[in-house]
């Protein structure tokens, strides 16, 4: 029987961290083993922020080490840039056809982006928020890739086939669009093209790995992150220094957001037996934050120091880089090509000559 297709990828936007460790990349290095996978640089998608050039372009090659640092073996998986494969690009396109601004505007990554380029507060009602961005003719900061950017990510899916995407929590609202949208063409044209992808978790839930800073999600935007390429001082520090609170002072007191934060962390690193340790020290109110964050310091280096070692050794071998980025890139063009071919078929795009 053939094997189920999975497809993954990250955004060429800064090194990678914890949550994109938990989230994504250590499912890639399980996965690759039992699917036939398929992961990738997303450097299209980086584009709607408009980094610097240079950047974006050190980013891809960073990232590319960063995979195969964490254990992505380029003979089991196929390992490729984005914008290597331009019939992602075209497929674009022929699905935005399928796609309506309204259910773009909607969804949350794009209101959340469109807010913060227009310094828009979040207690603003959905309505004024779509008024701001529609009205504001003069703002291109809120760009047409910005909006469109959940048909990119579909296409990147549908167009290898995939079944299973491995991607954080706050992936599964893209996810579920790409179902939609593959659900849709299939019907409009009548066919039975596309698969309905889902999230994979190994049976579990999604994950979303907080942040430092007593907050939301680790981000690179929240400048909260612990990086897989940290050196030690720097995670300890952090680690250190992340936010927490007065410490219980009756026995049994719920736990505060920044520390149940300290406590997810160490869910994802430290031994059971640790954790539960600490969550008794917390109910009878012996426990001391500077030692649990001790202990998650020491536990989350044994996680990302090998992995940084690694990164060091590959991120200067571009020989390696180069065979990895072009064997992957002839891979998953072949494979996106066809399913392009299928696509412009079903839709009446066929050549006179
Ligand atoms: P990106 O680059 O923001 O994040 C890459 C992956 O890391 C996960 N992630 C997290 N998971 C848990 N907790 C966190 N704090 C956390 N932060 C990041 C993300 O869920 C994701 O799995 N749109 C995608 C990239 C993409 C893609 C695709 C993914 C483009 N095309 C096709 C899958 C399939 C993104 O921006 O991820």
């Amino acid at each position: 029987m053939a094997k189920e297709i999975v497809l993954s990828g990250i955004r060429a936007t800064g090194n990678l961290h914890l949550g994109n460790y938990y989230g994504a990349l250590s499912k890639f290095v399980k996965m690759q083993e039992d699917y036939d996978s398929l992961f990738f640089i997303a450097d299209l998608h980086a584009l709607t922020t408009h980094p610097d050039p240079k950047t974006l372009h050190t980013n891809v090659k960073n990232i590319i080490a960063e995979y195969l640092a964490a254990g992505v073996d380029p003979d089991k998986a196929t390992i490729f840039v984005q914008s290597d494969v331009p019939e992602i690009s075209e497929l674009y396109l022929l699905l935005n056809m399928h796609v309506g601004i309204g259910e773009l505007m909607r969804t949350a990554s794009f209101k959340d982006k469109a807010r913060k380029a227009l310094g828009i507060k979040t207690d603003k009602d959905e309505e004024d928020i779509e008024k701001e961005i529609i009205g504001n003719e003069s703002n291109k900061r809120v760009n047409a890739g910005l909006l469109t950017y959940p048909t990119l990510m579909a296409v990147d899916i549908l167009i290898q086939k995939a079944n299973k995407v491995p991607v954080g929590k706050d992936q599964e609202q893209h996810l579920e669009l790409t179902r939609r949208f593959a659900r849709r063409f299939n019907s409009f044209y009548g066919v039975d093209l596309f698969p309905e992808p889902e999230n994979f978790n190994f049976g579990g839930n999604a994950v979303k790995v907080p942040g430092l800073d007593g907050s939301g999600k680790m981000g690179k935007s929240e400048g909260n992150c612990i990086y897989l390429i940290d050196e030690e001082k720097v995670l300890r520090k952090k680690v250190m220094r992340a936010v927490t609170d007065e410490g219980p002072k009756v026995p049994n007191s719920p736990v505060s957001q920044p520390v149940e934060n300290l406590f997810t962390l160490m869910e994802l690193t430290s031994a059971p037996e640790v954790i539960q340790q600490y969550r008794d020290a917390y109910a009878d109110c012996s426990i001391r934050y500077g030692d649990l964050k001790k202990q998650l310091a020491e536990d989350i280096l044994k996680v990302t120091l090998p992995i940084r070692e690694r990164i060091l050794d590959i991120q200067n071998d571009d020989v390696l880089l180069a065979r990895v980025i072009k064997q992957g890139a002839d891979r998953a063009r072949e494979r996106a090509a066809k399913t392009l071919s299928e696509v412009r078929e079903i839709m009446g795009i066929k050549k006179f000559y």
